[in-house]
């Protein structure tokens, strides 16, 4: 009978056989199964509290270039026979440091969310847009309706000298205008003020510019008065054409134009005479209003065929040339447009009114 051996005699037989002739692979063997075994005892204790920890973990131990991995370099170069029980043991490294790692996250998963303490169910932040102020958007509205029909801007310094503002306007050297009362003079001896309104803009572009001129100059105005209707200090918005042959029918045209696009069609029209140092004829333009329940005539503007020495004075020669000029108030538009009562809310930044528009 013959006798059988088993395969796992053989395979003891032959590593028996082996370490006695390749004493040296053996040795690579037992020290691989050390260095597994003091390993394994390195990753036990391994303190894996904070995210730093988990970093050092990956670096030294489960990363690429871990000794995880340097292990497993090492564990190719074993021959087959070898390979059996440092797989082993190496698998059973892996897989605890694999678990270590797992467990390292979630308590430091678990620190973090503690720490935090932001309260995620709050609310969010408002954002608040900005609103385009009641006189900028009426402002704006008023020169896009005269330059619809040519009306070119112009613009001026607010600090005049009394010639710009008064005398080449045809005022009069004693006129009431002129007084410390009326006007907010700067340098008084050098008679430089604050301008009164930009008619000194229509001067201004009278001396550098030849007719056909067809202008309107919006800006900012000074005239000492203050109450629930005026204010010191205000914006003006005045139009002036000047070519041959303008009439003052030619102005009812355009100012009716104006009524008709900025208060709609049906609105109510009517001229006054009046009297304007710079303008003959003069006239002031009223719109009807309904006031609670009551109609009501409201003056919105002042205007005028350019008085013959205005023209002279800015070097036109009124026998070749006639014009006419308007000029109206931003803050009574505004006023009108948003039946608001009281000019100083316009000018006192409070959120409440401002965003309402
Ligand atoms: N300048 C005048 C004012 O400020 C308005 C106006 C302009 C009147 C042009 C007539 C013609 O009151």
């Amino acid at each position: 009978m013959t006798k059988t051996i088993d395969k796992d005699t053989l395979i003891e037989g032959f590593q028996q056989v082996f370490n006695l002739f390749f004493p040296f692979l053996y040795r690579i063997l037992i020290f691989m199964l050390e260095e597994i075994a003091q390993m394994a005892d390195l990753v036990r204790s391994f303190d894996l509290k904070t995210p730093m920890d988990i970093e050092k973990f990956k670096r030294e131990i489960s990363g690429k270039n871990g000794q995880l991995n340097t292990l497993f370099e090492q564990f190719k170069g074993i021959s087959g026979d070898q390979k059996k029980d440092v797989g082993k043991a190496l698998n059973e490294l892996k897989i605890l440091v694999a678990q270590k790692f797992e467990e390292g996250v979630a308590f430091v998963e678990t620190q973090n969310v503690k720490q935090d303490e932001t309260d995620y169910s709050l609310p969010g932040r408002t954002l608040h847009f900005g609103k385009r102020h009641p006189l900028n958007l009426v402002n704006e509205e008023v020169i896009g309706i005269f330059e619809r029909i040519g009306f070119q801007v112009k613009e001026g310094p607010e600090i005049e000298d009394d010639w710009h503002n008064f005398s080449a306007l045809n005022f009069a050297e004693n006129h009431p205008a002129r007084d410390m009362q009326d006007t907010f003079f700067v340098n008084s001896e050098h008679k430089i003020l604050l301008r009164t309104h930009t008619s000194s803009v229509q001067v201004r572009t009278m001396l550098k510019e030849k007719p056909p001129i067809r202008i309107i100059s919006p800006g900012r105005v000074y005239r000492c008065d203050s109450d629930a209707t005026h204010s010191p200090v205000f914006h003006q918005c005045e139009g002036l054409y000047i070519d041959k042959g303008v009439s003052f029918s030619d102005m009812k045209d355009v100012l009716f134009y104006f009524v008709k696009s900025f208060f709609g069609n049906d609105t109510k029209v009517r001229f006054r005479p009046s009297y304007f140092p710079f303008t003959e004829p003069s006239a002031e333009m009223d719109i009807g209003w309904i006031v609670n329940g009551k109609f009501k005539w409201m003056e919105i503007l002042g205007c005028g065929m350019v008085d013959p020495n205005v023209l002279k004075n800015c070097g036109i020669d009124p026998d070749e040339y006639t014009g006419y000029a308007f000029g109206m108030g931003i803050e009574r538009l505004t006023m009108l447009r948003y039946k608001i009562s009281d000019i100083r809310l316009v000018y006192e930044n409070d959120l409440r009114f401002i965003s309402q528009f």
